[in-house]
């Protein structure tokens, strides 16, 4: 199987893969909801134990974003298994969510996740945030040694479903509950006052900030 890189806006390629669960196929585990698939280098490793226990610390963010989420690494299922017992002891939570066991390379290799520059064996740390429509909204691409934040994935996945439905982006550092900018290309005042009541300030005519619209 070749990789090629995938991109905003592509779609995200099914599989089907053995798993800590028993055997996922993508479409059919996300269903509606959105989806954070992510890669990490191997089992019983430190940063990825930490990662892992802070995913199920905040599972219930993701499942109140309409969120699920799907690890990958490159060891069996039963290994995953031993593991998650780790994780749970270690990290104080308990590990609900499934990890593939992509011992053949499946999944890493259709998603791009092994980067021979770094390692010819391990999946660096990969993420790809997935929308209902199976497209691709965001990729991620840590180094082995550096653990990721997995709050800022839960703050670009509230920017991306409130971009989404509102004309609006986001600005820098921008957290839920923030002011906005209303998108360049809205140029008609009446629809404007119709989506923002709340009002603008336009500090250039290009940047025009407003309050959050579904607070
Ligand atoms: C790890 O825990 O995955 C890790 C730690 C140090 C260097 C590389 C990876």
């Amino acid at each position: 199987m070749t990789s090629t890189a995938l991109r905003l806006g592509d779609t995200a390629p099914d599989f089907e893969q053995e798993s800590s669960i028993g055997k996922i196929r993508l479409y059919d585990y996300l269903g509606d909801s959105w989806g954070v698939l992510f890669s990490h280098p191997a089992d019983f490793t430190p940063v990825c134990t930490t990662e892992l226990g802070y995913t199920a610390i905040v599972s219930g963010e993701f499942a109140k974003r309409n969120v699920k989420v799907l690890a990958v690494s490159v060891d069996d299922a039963e290994s995953h298994k031993e593991w998650i017992n780790d994780i749970n002891e270690t990290q104080n939570t308990k590990v609900e969510f499934p990890i593939l066991a992509d011992a053949d390379r499946k999944v890493s290799t259709l998603y791009d996740m092994i980067h021979p520059n770094a390692s010819t064996t391990a999946t660096v740390r990969s993420v790809f945030v997935i929308d209902p429509a199976r497209k691709i909204r965001l990729t991620l691409t840590y180094p082995a040694s550096t653990g990721r934040n997995f709050n800022e994935i839960l703050r670009v996945i509230d920017s991306l479903q409130l971009t989404d439905s509102h004309s609006v982006a986001t600005p820098v550092n921008w957290e839920d509950g923030d002011d906005v900018i209303i998108v360049p290309s809205l140029k008609d005042e009446d629809v404007i006052k119709q989506k923002f009541p709340k009002g603008y300030k336009a500090v250039k005519p290009y940047l025009r900030i407003t309050p959050q619209p579904n607070k």
